[in-house]
């Protein structure tokens, strides 16, 4: 399965309506009142490309080398993390096409993701960020198999979907990043370095990052104890019922609200052609 494979990594620095293609990527800014209290302006596509390609420059296989972690540490509404997923998912299918694994596809997500962290101390710019990503993946996935329904490429691969959900909660996470990044001794004095930090902190105090501890390393650590962790059992759930098309808001998984729109509408339109066939 290749949500539990596990690979060696080493670290390299390098709810507002949630809707199925609602995130505006020109947006600069959403009010001065954020800019002010959260320093929220948000980087235009263009830079961001500009920006990646002076990192690549100095790390040739930063794209297809799943050795390499990438964190992006005030990710907002996720410009950055989004080009930086996408390359990723072009990079290591590439080389997974290269090198003969199999399913290069699947391979190059549960890779991309699980090399992936991205933080912001803003609930909403989290969830939008992990609608980004959901959808990047589902777009990447139906590209490839030349599927163009949502529901359909899940229902080929439902197991791994749970996991896909699963993984990007893990990985995309609401956390302050000056003191996610401290001890327990300098956790405070860090956050408090910014007033929107020490607020943060204040109300939702320490959780110290660790890169290593990916969603794949700790399902199979979960595994390896005769564990399944529950929410791999409540995201089995959320696909089950997607694909019933009986799709249930579950809080968890809010950023994949879309879909359970998505498989009601195909539900309808498979009930409207039965109808239709049987007279
Ligand atoms: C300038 S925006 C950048 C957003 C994104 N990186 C981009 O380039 O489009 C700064 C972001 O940092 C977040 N932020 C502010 N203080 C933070 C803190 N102490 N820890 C984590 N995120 C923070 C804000 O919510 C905002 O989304």
């Amino acid at each position: 399965m290749l949500f539990s494979e596990k690979r060696k990594s080493i670290t390299t620095k390098a709810a507002g309506q949630i809707s199925s293609g609602f995130q505006n990527t020109r947006l600069h800014h959403r009010s001065r009142k954020r800019i002010k209290e959260l320093g929220e302006v948000f980087t235009p596509d263009a830079y961001v490309v500009d920006m990646l390609k002076l990192i690549n420059q100095k790390n040739r296989d930063l794209w297809s080398n799943e050795n390499i972690i990438l964190f992006e540490p005030c990710c907002g509404h996720g410009n950055i993390v989004a080009i930086i997923y996408k390359n990723r998912l072009f990079g290591l299918y590439k080389k997974a096409l290269q090198l003969g694994y199999e399913n290069p596809v699947l391979y190059a997500v549960a890779n991309a993701l699980n090399t992936l962290w991205a933080i912001d101390i803003d609930t909403q710019n989290v969830v939008h960020s992990k609608v980004r990503l959901l959808e990047r993946s589902l777009e990447f996935i139906k590209e490839k198999a030349d599927i163009s329904n949502d529901i359909s490429v899940i229902s080929s691969e439902p197991e791994f979907f749970a996991h896909l959900l699963c993984a990007i909660n893990w990985h995309i996470k609401e956390n302050e990043t000056l003191s996610s990044l401290s001890d327990d001794k300098n956790a405070q004095t860090n956050a408090s370095k910014t007033q929107a930090g020490q607020k943060w902190f204040q109300n939702n105090g320490h959780h110290p990052i660790d890169f290593e501890n990916s969603w794949a390393n700790h399902f199979q650590a979960q595994q390896a104890d005769k564990l399944l962790p529950f929410v791999f059992k409540r995201a089995n759930r959320f696909i089950e019922n997607l694909l019933s098309g009986n799709g249930r808001h579950d809080v968890e998984f809010e950023f994949a609200d879309f879909l359970i729109r998505k498989s009601t509408a195909t539900s309808r339109r498979t009930m409207r052609t039965k109808d239709l066939a049987t007279g």
